[in-house]
């Protein structure tokens, strides 16, 4: 049963240096034109189901004018909700409005994400951010006064140059937010972005190790859940949207380069803008055989702090987890850990975990 949809928006008002995921720069034409091309999409792909989770993002979703957005949410009028959706949208603080979070209100947006990345007016000028803290701080504030309660903000860390003391200080003004989720992430460099073509060399391992580790204990302290390798969450605050991802669950992707699990295939989006508005939307469907399903769900599910149920995963797939590729040697080395009714990667190797999930690709 699919009962979660993600909705891609690419367009930005502003390109990052580090980023590639499928945006444009933004264009009135080109953003009317897409979202005719989602309304087709989601009219031929949308099989009625009833959805518990809505993901927005992009891009920049709060990119769009508001007159672009009202159409956005006459398409999404068709989409059968259910009553405890979760309905998160992406933003950024330089183009949030009251209006626009008016506007979100009043169709049932009750998630706000919010793309901080650092609060150091260097770091932000080096990731081509059009944004200081004190905006943030303003938008923030903004973002509650409306009504919004479930509020996640996105850190980048692992900079070129940047100290433990700089990080402690992001993580310090982002705490001062006070908002129910943080997710973060260490910097990437991605092919096709600036920072590639300027050459910028990732930062030392074990510093990166330690900053991870600083960020784990930093925000355990202050009440935050590690509850994802990346996420962190104030209690009942998960992003129930990832969590459809990481249990391996169905979902709709719709819109540009979005990704859908249903049934058992796995649909990947075309990326190019020209096809989508032609109305090719698919690029590629990967058939899974009972074996890749599994590997998925070990690959995915152990990103959670907290494992896998083994009584879950047994009802699901009607296979033992620890009859599974090499779970008993992992588990008597120590790499996992087995506390009755779930299996989970020992929390000191979680920074290491590919290395232990690599175990479970192929046969
Ligand atoms: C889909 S992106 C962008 C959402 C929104 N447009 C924004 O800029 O905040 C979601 C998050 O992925 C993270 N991200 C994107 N590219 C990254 C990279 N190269 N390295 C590390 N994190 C990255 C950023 O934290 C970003 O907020
Ligand atoms: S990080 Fe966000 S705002 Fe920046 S280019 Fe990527 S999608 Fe756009």
């Amino acid at each position: 049963m699919t009962s979660s949809l993600y909705i891609h928006i690419p367009f930005c008002s502003n390109i990052c240096t580090y980023c590639n995921f499928t945006k444009f720069f933004y264009n009135e034409n080109l953003v009317y034109e897409y979202l005719k091309a989602l309304e087709k999409e989601i009219n031929q792909r949308y099989k009625q189901e009833i959805i518990k989770t809505i993901y927005i993002g992009g891009g920049t979703p709060s990119s769009l004018t508001l007159k672009e957005l009202e159409y956005l949410f006459k398409i999404l009028k068709q989409i059968k909700k259910s009553k405890n959706l979760e309905f998160t949208i992406e933003v950024n603080p330089d183009s949030l409005t009251k209006e626009k979070l008016l506007l979100f209100k009043k169709n049932g947006v009750n998630r706000i994400s919010m793309g901080v990345e650092s609060t150091i007016p260097k770091y932000l000028k080096f990731l081509g951010r059009n944004h200081d803290f004190e905006l943030v701080k303003k938008q923030i504030a903004l973002i509650k006064e409306m009504g919004f309660s479930n509020i996640n903000v996105d850190l980048i860390y692992a900079l070129p140059n940047e100290t433990l003391e700089d990080l402690k200080l992001d993580l310090n003004n982002i705490l001062s937010l006070e908002v129910t989720h943080i997710s973060t992430y260490s910097l990437m460099i991605e092919e096709h972005t600036k920072l590639y073509i300027d050459k910028v060399k990732n930062i030392d391992e074990d510093l990166d190790f330690s900053m991870y580790d600083l960020i784990c204990k930093t925000l355990t302290k202050h009440g935050f859940i590690h509850y994802e390798v990346s996420n962190f969450k104030k209690p009942n605050f998960e992003s129930k949207h990832n969590l459809v991802y990481w249990n391996n669950e169905h979902y709709y992707g719709f819109g540009l380069s979005a990704a859908s699990y249903i049934e058992n295939e796995r649909i990947t989006n075309t990326n190019s803008l020209s096809k989508y508005l032609k109305g090719n939307y698919i690029k590629e469907v990967e058939k899974l055989s009972f074996k890749d399903t599994l590997s998925y769900a070990l690959i995915l599910g152990f990103r959670k702090i907290e494992g896998i149920s083994k009584e879950d995963f047994y009802n699901r797939y009607k296979v033992e987890l620890t009859s599974l590729y090499n779970i008993k040697d992992l588990l008597k080395m120590k790499k996992l850990i087995d506390n009755g009714r779930k299996i989970s990667i020992c929390y000191d190797k979680i920074y290491i975990e590919n290395d232990i999930l690599i175990n479970f690709v192929g046969e």
